[in-house]
């Protein structure tokens, strides 16, 4: 599998009333042709910041370091927008601000077909089988409907119709899942696997739910404030993962919003500045965890730990 995408030592910083806030530290990763990528990680991770780094879309006050390549030419944060839309789609993390109140979704995908250079009288058939691709009900009912009149479902649906039009090469799906009950979460799930196998797309599924995570991508990547504690193939997850911070995402509910078990190490008030980053919180924590960063160590083929007690 030849790599879609490659970050290398990627770093991202926000200016925060005079501080900087470290949101990625040091990535490393790698997306094949055709793979499914699960970016796993508790609230502030940093996951959205790995997401809107690769588009773009980060606003003046933050600091990138490192590098990002797409089909091996470097992606620039100034000539990004040229694969914005076309060749990576980004369905963002809140829908209800994604699509534009003031036009109906048809005028909306009409201008989206007139970016891909569709012929005008060959638009509608094209956007009713987009609709149709994202199993919305009704599809033609859709064209002359606002934002506000759709669902949090059927918003997805047709944000993921839009992000088709130009048949990318990568879709980028941050938190699809969120706030959707069992049966519509399952849909767009299964809605995904179904759309990138069809059309041989690479996603990058960025989302809270490991189970989620480990249900539709081949590979999970588990970042903890910002930095990358492991990554292995997903059919491992269950019996191989090793990571004490990992054990915890899987002992943690889904519907609890997968937050990382309370500070188990009462003598940190704070994360230490040196040594793991997860220490506080480590039910395997010795006083050496604290003497240095701990190294990403590839333990297997494609399963990689940050964690000197385990690797
Ligand atoms: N514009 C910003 N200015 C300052 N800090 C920010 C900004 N955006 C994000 N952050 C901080 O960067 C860190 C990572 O945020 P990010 O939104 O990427 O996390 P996330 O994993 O997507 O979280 P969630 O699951 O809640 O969406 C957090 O500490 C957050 O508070
Ligand atoms: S290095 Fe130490 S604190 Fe960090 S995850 Fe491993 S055991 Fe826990
Ligand atoms: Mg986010």
């Amino acid at each position: 599998m030849s790599n879609l995408l490659e970050i290398h030592n990627l770093s991202v910083t926000y200016g925060l009333n005079g501080w900087r806030v470290l949101a990625v530290r040091d990535l490393g990763l790698t997306l094949g042709e055709g793979e499914k990528l699960a970016i796993v990680g508790e609230s502030g991770a940093g996951k959205s910041t790995i997401a809107n780094t690769i588009m773009g879309l980060l606003g003046n006050g933050a600091e990138i370091q490192g590098e990002i390549y797409f089909k091996g030419s470097q992606v620039k944060q100034e000539t990004v927008s040229e694969l914005r839309g076309k060749e990576i789609v980004l369905i963002p993390q809140n829908v209800f601000n994604s699509i534009n109140p003031v036009f109906s979704i048809g005028e909306q995908m009409e201008d989206l077909q007139n970016e891909a250079n569709v012929a005008p009288e060959q638009r509608q058939g094209r956007i009713l089988e987009l609709l149709r691709r994202v199993r919305l009900p009704r599809p033609e009912s859709i064209p002359d409907s606002f934002s506000h009149q759709l669902s949090g479902g059927m918003k997805q649906r047709v944000l993921l119709a839009m992000g088709l039009s130009q048949s990318p090469s990568l879709i980028i799906a941050d938190e699809p899942t969120k706030g959707l009950d069992p049966i519509r979460r399952m849909g767009i799930l299964n809605l995904l696997q179904q759309l990138v196998k069809q059309n041989r797309q690479s996603l990058m599924l960025i989302t809270h739910d490991i189970k989620a995570a480990a249900f539709l991508c081949d590979t999970i990547t588990l970042i903890y404030k910002g930095e990358m504690m492991e990554r292995l193939p997903a059919a491992h997850l269950y019996e191989n993962s090793m990571h004490p911070y990992s054990k915890a995402l899987m002992a943690a509910a889904p519907e609890r919003g997968l937050q990382v078990p309370s500070q188990i190490n009462s003598e940190f008030n704070h994360s230490p500045v040196t040594g793991c980053s997860y220490a506080a919180y480590c039910q395997l924590f010795r006083n050496s965890c604290l003497e240095q960063r701990p190294a990403l160590r590839q333990v297997a083929p494609g399963h990689w730990v940050r964690c000197d007690a385990v690797a």
